[in-house]
């Protein structure tokens, strides 16, 4: 019974706007999909890291951040034109004896261990979980003329991360009815909360940010360098 967690890390980077791909890009001079992974190879209770990358871009991956066997439990697998199907990609190519699986973005280096391993315990008891904090802003829904039509409790309102970590049966089955129905989902939970299944919320880190626009590389790299205080 492993635990396997798929790495999305093919999208475009459309909003960095840099020439690379974000993931790519250096924080103190290490590639930013270089923090995630060491993260899960580091962490004992993953056994196999699926990481999902553009067709064109396995030349730089092995280059620029896994180097030649920097990191023992990563397997390659090629990307789709969405996050959902570059998840699906990975799902098809975990190990037979895969029990739980978590999903996390390339683009979120800062994950710490102690919510990875929170996030696999409490799978072990629910059966699907996700990462998140509680929304600091106030949200509303609007309508199609940008007028407020109401203002949820904040109390109940938590801005999802990832890991998102579920049974594999589970997420494979939500995955492959997504696809007979045509449905697109942001996020894997949303996929599994479409099949009734509860989903479980595991508290995290502000700090868990994911680097979209130029200036989360700023706030990254100042993270980086408190977590590095705190851990000398
Ligand atoms: N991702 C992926 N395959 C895709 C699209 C996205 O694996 N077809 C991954 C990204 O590489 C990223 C994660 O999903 O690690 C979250 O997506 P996002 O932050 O939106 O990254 P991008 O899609 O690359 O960025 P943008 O939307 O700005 O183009
Ligand atoms: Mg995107």
């Amino acid at each position: 019974r492993l635990t396997s967690v798929i790495i999305p890390a093919a999208g475009q980077g459309s909003r960095m706007n840099a020439p690379v791909n974000k993931q790519y890009l250096k924080i103190k001079q290490k590639p930013v999909l270089a923090y995630t992974l060491d993260a899960f190879e580091q962490c004992p209770l993953i056994d196999e890291i699926i990481l999902v990358i553009n067709q064109d871009e396995f030349e730089i991956c092995r280059r620029e951040v896994l180097k030649p066997d920097r990191y023992a439990k990563v397997k390659l697998v090629a990307g789709g034109r969405t996050r959902q199907e570059s998840v699906y990609n990975g799902l098809m190519a975990v190990a037979p004896q895969t029990a739980i699986v978590m999903t996390h973005d390339g683009a979120r280096p800062m994950i710490q261990q102690a919510v990875i391993e929170k996030s696999i315990h409490e799978t072990s008891r629910y059966g699907a979980t996700v990462v998140g904090v509680p929304a600091k802003n106030t949200i509303k829904i609007i309508d199609d003329q940008g007028f407020v039509e109401s203002t949820p409790d904040r109390n109940y309102l938590v801005e999802i991360q990832t890991p998102q970590t579920f049974e594999y049966t589970l997420l494979k089955k939500a995955h492959q009815q997504a696809i007979e129905m045509g449905i697109a989902g942001t996020d894997d939970a949303f996929l599994v909360e479409r099949l009734g299944y509860p989903v479980k919320i595991v508290s995290g880190d502000y700090s868990n940010i994911k680097i979209t626009t130029p200036e989360d590389l700023i706030i990254a790299e100042a993270i980086i360098r408190q977590l590095e205080k705190k851990h000398q």
